[in-house]
C-alpha cells in the first residue's frame, strides 16, 4: 500500500532551508510514501469569512490535506515558537466546527535552523496544538535539525555524515503511518 503524505513546510521564503530539509527528507523516504507539498500561503483564519465566499486558498488546503494518510511538518522556529504561517495553516484546517480536515491523522515534526537549538521550541510548540487536533505525533526520533546551513551540498543533496539521520525520520515516520490507518 502506498501512503499519501501532506508536507506543510513552516517557511514561505523562496530560499527556506526547511523546504530544502523537507525534500530531502522525501528523496530519502521509503517509496511506500507518496508526497504532495500544500501550500500554507493564505489569509489570516477569521471566522467572518468562512463562508461560501471564503478565501479559495482556504478551500485548496483544506481539499489538500483532507484525503491524505498523514502530515509532515517541517519547519524552522520564529521567536521559540511556530512561525504564524504555520498555526494560521492549523486554524484553517481545524474549521469549521465539525469539520477538521486534522483529527486522526498521524503527524511527523520536523523542526530545522542554522543555529544549534534545532527549532526544540518550534516543534513542541506545535505539538500542543495537535494533541488537541486528536493528531498522534510520532515521538522517536525527535528531529531537532541544527546547524541547517551547513547540511546540504550545492545540489541540495544532505551531506553524507547526516544522511543516515535524515533517511531514519522518513522510514520511522513511513512505520508511523502504516500504524495509523485512516478510514
Ligand atoms: C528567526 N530565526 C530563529 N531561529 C531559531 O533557531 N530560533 C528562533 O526563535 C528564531 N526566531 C526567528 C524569528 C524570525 C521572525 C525569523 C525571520 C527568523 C532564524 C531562522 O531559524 C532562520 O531564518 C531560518 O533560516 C528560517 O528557516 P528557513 O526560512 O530557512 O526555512
Amino acid at each position: 500500500k502506498t501512503y499519501k503524505i501532506a508536507v506543510i513546510v513552516g517557511s514561505l521564503r523562496e530560499g527556506s532551508l526547511n523546504r530544502k530539509l523537507a525534500q530531502a527528507i522525501v528523496a530519502l523516504a521509503p517509496s511506500t510514501l507518496s508526497f504532495e507539498f500544500v501550500n500554507i500561503d493564505m489569509p489570516l483564519y477569521n471566522p467572518d469569512l468562512d463562508t461560501d465566499d471564503r478565501p479559495a486558498s482556504w478551500t485548496a488546503f483544506r481539499d489538500a490535506v483532507r484525503p491524505v494518510d498523514g502530515v509532515l511538518f517541517v519547519t524552522p522556529e520564529y521567536n521559540r515558537s511556530v512561525p504564524a504561517g504555520v498555526k494560521n495553516a492549523i486554524d484553517v484546517g481545524s474549521r469549521p466546527m465539525g469539520a477538521s480536515v486534522w483529527s486522526g491523522k498521524p503527524a511527523g515534526i520536523v523542526s530545522g535552523s542554522p543555529g544549534a537549538v534545532g527549532g526544540f521550541g518550534a516543534n513542541h510548540a506545535l505539538r500542543q496544538s495537535l494533541v488537541f487536533l486528536n493528531m498522534p505525533a510520532m515521538q522517536q526520533p525527535e528531529a531537532y535539525i541544527g546547524g541547517l546551513g551547513n547540511l546540504f551540498e550545492e545540489d541540495g543533496s544532505v551531506k553524507d555524515q547526516s544522511k543516515g539521520f535524515i533517511e531514519t525520520i522518513g522510514a520511522a515516520f513511513a512505520a508511523w503511518v502504516a500504524l495509523h490507518p485512516q478510514g
